[in-house]
């Protein structure tokens, strides 16, 4: 989301003439996008700030200004504060305000870098929505993150999203059909639909017409109709919100890719219950085994959390059984880290550190078995790759198999961007190299058109 949420703020800024650089010491506005959801990414700000004070310190002697913001959930959960130990940050604005960002850019420049005046830190949660104002997508690949849902009301025990990405919002379906029909018209070929909850989307068909809402699977069959999308994912979805209709939708949409990122978090029900996550293992189970008899090739990733307060070793036992039963592709494994302002933060029975880091290395040696197991299976297979990145090697082109597995390829450029057979001969635990099939089948093809053209001639 943080993705989508930078390349947005690019887009805003960009009629008032500024580009996007790779290089901070020669730009004249640095933005920090923040996420707040561990403890560790959010002290990260103010290491990074003090860096930049540097930077904007040499640039004054040269008599170059240069606009600090911070943006992003950080700056939505504790703006005064940023304002207040880094005062030579111009701009703090939350994620729901950055279509202001023109606005605030022109004030700051205005008032000169010294003075901090109030407004401009700017994280109101807006009565109308950012989406009304931002301006068409410029699409950077051929595969792009759609933002449809934002913000979350599940109030899990442990996440700060819904008090930074405020509550659940989404897009009516013919402003979301309108963004993905212009990336398509860029070449993108691959749509990632982003929420902070996604298959919790409930929009209307129509912007500001009282109609009912539609699901998330409704939403899928009707992107699935869009000329040039021809692979749709989503994330990131809750079991709750896994409705039939959606399940459903795997089975019909042949374009919807068979790798569905659905968080556990753990394989406890009873820390599942104190983690406010209104399910309980045997549902996930239940809704695992839904999806398969809808799609039996469909495989799955997931969010773990270890150390959540009150686990105990049987606890973390359980967690460890339903990964061996399901067998995630690829999944995120975290330390509980405790937020300010959650109820996790005030539950007796924190776990000690040193716990949490020895669960988590065995939970994350297991996932890395299964994860090496899979792409093992897939060598001598051939499958279709949307290549969307240049490898580190000359000539290499690296894209992604249907199951987000990385696939590295040495092959010319004129694959890149597109989806292309390959077949694949190695893998590592975290990718897999191949050749592509198309050439195979090619000089076989231009072989045998040889053969009969001599046969002809004779
Ligand atoms: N501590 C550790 N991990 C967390 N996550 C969310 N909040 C916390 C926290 N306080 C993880 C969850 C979520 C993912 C985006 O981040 O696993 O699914
Ligand atoms: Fe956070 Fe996801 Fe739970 Fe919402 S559903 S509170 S975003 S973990």
């Amino acid at each position: 989301m943080n993705v989508y949420d930078s390349d947005r703020m690019a887009d805003v800024l960009a009629p008032i003439g500024y580009v996007v650089t790779d290089k901070p010491d020669n730009a004249d506005m640095i933005i920090i996008n923040t996420c707040h959801i561990r403890e560790q990414a959010s002290e990260k700000l103010f290491s990074e700030l003090g860096r930049l004070q540097n930077i904007k310190s040499k640039r004054c002697d040269t008599g170059k200004a240069t606009v600090i913001a911070v943006a992003g959930c950080v700056a939505q959960a504790a703006g005064a504060e940023i304002l207040k130990r880094a005062p030579y940050v111009d701009i703090v604005l939350g994620p729901q305000t950055y279509h202001r960002l023109p606005k605030m850019v022109a004030y700051a420049t205005r008032l000169g870098e010294k003075k901090i005046n109030k407004s401009l830190l700017d994280i109101e949660f807006p009565e109308k929505t950012k989406f009304d104002f931002l301006p068409n997508v410029t699409a950077k690949g051929s595969s792009a993150f759609l933002s449809i849902q934002e913000g979350c009301d599940k109030f899990c025990a442990f996440c700060v999203v819904p008090y930074t990405r405020g509550a659940e919002y989404s897009r009516s379906v013919d402003d979301i059909i309108f963004e993905a029909k212009s990336l398509a018209s860029e070449g993108v070929k691959e749509l990632t639909l982003l929420g902070q909850n996604v298959n919790a989307y409930h929009g209307k068909k129509t912007k500001g017409h009282t109609g009912n809402e539609v699901g998330l699977g409704y939403l899928i069959r009707s992107l699935s109709g869009v000329d040039g999308i021809e692979r749709l994912r989503y994330m990131t979805s809750h079991p709750l919100d896994m409705d039939d209709d959606l399940i459903s939708a795997h089975g019909e949409v042949a374009s919807l890719m068979p790798f569905l990122h659905l968080p556990v978090q753990s394989g406890s029900d009873r820390i599942l219950n104190r983690m406010n996550r209104r399910h309980k293992v045997a549902d996930y189970h239940r809704i695992i085994d839904k999806l398969l008899m809808q799609r039996p090739e469909l495989k799955f990733s997931s969010d773990f959390i270890v150390g959540f307060p009150g686990e105990n070793d049987q606890d973390f036992e359980n967690t460890l059984k339903l990964v061996r039963e399901i067998k995630f592709l690829q999944s995120y494994s975290f330390k509980y880290s405790s937020r300010p302002g959650t109820p996790g933060a005030l539950m007796d029975k924190q776990v000690p550190e040193h716990i949490k880091g020895e669960r988590l290395s065995v939970l994350q040696d297991l996932l890395t078995q299964h994860q090496t197991a899979f792409n093992q299976e897939s060598v001598g297979e051939i499958m279709p790759i949307l290549f969307d990145r240049r490898g580190r090697k000359t000539n290499q082109i690296v894209g992604r198999s249907p199951f987000m597995q990385p696939v590295h390829v040495k092959a010319s450029n004129e694959y890149f961007g597109q989806i292309v057979d390959v077949s694949l001969l190695t893998a590592t635990s975290n990718s897999l190299s191949g050749e592509i099939f198309l050439n195979d089948k090619l000089s076989q093809n231009l072989d045998n058109l040889s053969f009969n053209a001599e046969r002809n001639c004779v």
